[in-house]
């Protein structure tokens, strides 16, 4: 049989392997503060006063400081400051979330230097629902809470919420969804169910937006609590990859019998392509799914198409999601 063509240089596959270097310092500058805190004066900040406003050993913080400017996340001035190139987009308080995405994918690099152990032994690292500390665990929502803000818009519109009285969210996170929901139509009701941890961050949300009276929470397992009945529209964004197929086919009997009869329900995930090879950012996402669940993996949008067809949906298809380039959303709507 013929050899398949070496299409790799040496040098190649050591930079490939080295892709770590790079993002652990980015994500550590980050970490440290290092970019709101080289903003503190306009012309930059020497070295020293960096350390200690940011906390740090001056000797390690100027290697670090120094690694930022060859990647050209900063720039050392004549003067030798250092001026950071990312704007406002790495400070804690910056409304796209961006700060908080790098302490998560921080968090994500520790169980995925892991990888070979997992897959040798199949066990994974903590399971998404319940290893997390208070700490991750604010993080990863507050990190979903605002990166979700334009596809929920498009998710809860694609589902026609404006004609619904009764949203269901199962696994709904700190609120995103069912605050773009609420939004968007102001006759609507909402429940969130999620883990106990997680609905105390939705009540902070929802109370902040002024919403408590529109919405119920629900503490618990969603495969065992209660979800009550007649909702209109039911909403699982960002679970179905937390869960093998037998455990989603469970979910979805679940909430087909909590839908009113000619409710809709969509299934918002990353998908993969049919032959599993791609977009990168599902197959990526089917990695990180074997490090931190039990189950969970990436699923194509047929595979979720034959789910919901099971389990007595009709009119099942898929939508195009406009704003956002690595999810999709499968409605499905329970016969009347
Ligand atoms: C990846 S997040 C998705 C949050 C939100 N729906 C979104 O798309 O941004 C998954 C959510 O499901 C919740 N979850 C996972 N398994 C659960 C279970 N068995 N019972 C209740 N909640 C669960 C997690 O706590 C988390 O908030």
């Amino acid at each position: 049989m013929e050899q398949p063509q070496q299409r790799w240089t040496a040098e190649e596959i050591e930079e490939a392997a080295r892709g770590f270097e790079a993002a652990s310092v980015l994500m550590a500058a980050t970490e440290l503060g290092v970019f709101a805190a080289m903003a503190r004066k306009p012309n930059g900040m020497k070295p020293a006063d960096l350390a200690t406003a940011v906390g740090a050993e001056p000797r390690r913080l100027r290697v670090l400081l120094d690694a930022l400017v060859m990647l050209g996340f900063a720039e050392r001035t004549l003067r030798g400051t250092y001026r950071g190139t990312t704007g406002e987009l790495l400070f804690e308080a910056h409304p796209d979330g961006l700060y908080h995405r790098l302490r998560h994918l921080h968090q994500l690099q520790m169980g995925w230097v892991h990888l070979a152990e997992v897959v040798r032994d199949g066990r994974p690292r903590e399971t998404a629902a319940t290893g997390k500390s208070v700490a991750d665990l604010r993080c990863f929502q507050e990190t979903l809470f605002v990166r979700s803000r334009a596809s929920a818009e498009e998710a809860v519109r694609r589902l026609h919420i404006e004609t619904a009285a009764k949203l269901l969210d199962v696994g709904g996170g700190a609120g995103a969804y069912v605050l773009a929901a609420l939004e968007q139509n102001p006759y609507l009701e909402a429940t969130i169910v999620d883990t106990s941890a997680v609905i105390d961050i939705a009540k902070e949300k929802i109370a902040a937006a002024g919403a408590a009276e529109r919405v119920t929470f629900v503490a618990g397992d969603f495969f065992a609590v209660p979800f009550g009945g007649g909702f209109e529209r039911v909403l699982l964004s960002n679970i179905a990859h937390i869960y093998s197929p037998e455990q989603n086919r469970a979910l979805l009997r679940r909430c087909f019998e909590a839908l009113a009869p000619g409710g809709m329900i969509g299934v918002k995930d990353f998908f993969l392509a049919r032959d599993r090879l791609g977009p990168r950012d599902a197959v990526m996402f089917a990695v990180n799914m074997a490090v931190f669940t039990e189950n969970g993996n990436a699923y194509t949008q047929e595979e979720l198409a034959e789910w919901l067809t099971e389990t007595g949906f009709a009119e099942v298809s898929a939508v195009r999601l406009e704003s956002t380039r690595t999810q999709g959303l499968v409605v499905g709507r329970r016969p009347s």
